[in-house]
């Protein structure tokens, strides 16, 4: 989720006070309604470090991100990400960046973005009308949604009746407890 301005102040806050963010931007530049949210690093470089990839917006098999940490771990993160895998191909790092240099992957995202609004908006619109008492959660960014209802409802059964069909999964199976009322699905719609 998006933390709204208050949790990000009090975040920061925390953090300032010596805590260390691991901001997960996974996402961030899927967004369709609404401004960019800054990330936080860009505000607390000393107390984020920042992670992204290239998944959802080139292809996951690339097996691409970055994590941009406080100038003080520097060295010893580049020490244990060595130790831990030996490093990763430098080929398509280079073409990365002269994909970023180039504006392609600009491109890319604005290709991405146009496709992915279309259908999330078809996918609103299926909900509407055949579910309408859904309430949709999460549409202004990202490539799924989050379904809730309000009745108490076997959202892994929905989901069961549903997985043949398209990417929807109860939301039971992300919770650690039941919740006391109502269901939901996670559904992707890129
Ligand atoms: C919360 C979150 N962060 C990061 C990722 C990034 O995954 P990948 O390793 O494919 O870049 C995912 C993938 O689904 C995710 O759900």
């Amino acid at each position: 989720m998006v933390l709204d301005g208050q949790r990000r102040r009090e975040l920061m806050g925390w953090a300032s006070d010596g805590g260390m963010i691991i901001e997960d931007d996974y996402d961030a530049e899927h967004r369709y309604d609404r401004p960019p949210v800054p990330a936080l690093r860009s505000m607390l470089a000393e107390q984020v470090c920042y992670t992204a990839s290239v998944s959802k917006l080139l292809a996951p098999a690339l097996r691409m991100g970055w994590l941009l940490v406080p100038s003080r771990y520097q060295d010893e993160f580049v020490e244990a990400k060595r130790c831990a895998d030996l490093g990763n191909p430098v080929l398509s790092q280079l073409v990365l960046a002269q994909l970023m240099k180039s504006g392609e992957v600009e491109r890319q995202l604005r290709f991405l973005r146009k496709r992915h609004r279309r259908r999330r908006d078809a996918m609103m619109d299926a909900i509407r009308t055949h579910l309408p008492t859904a309430v949709v959660h999460g549409a202004a960014a990202g490539l799924h949604l989050m379904i809730t209802f309000e009745h108490d409802l076997p959202d892994d059964a929905l989901a069961a009746a549903t997985l043949a069909k398209g990417k929807v999964q109860p939301l039971c199976w992300h919770a650690t407890s039941r919740p006391a009322r109502g269901a939901g699905l996670h559904a992707a719609h890129a």
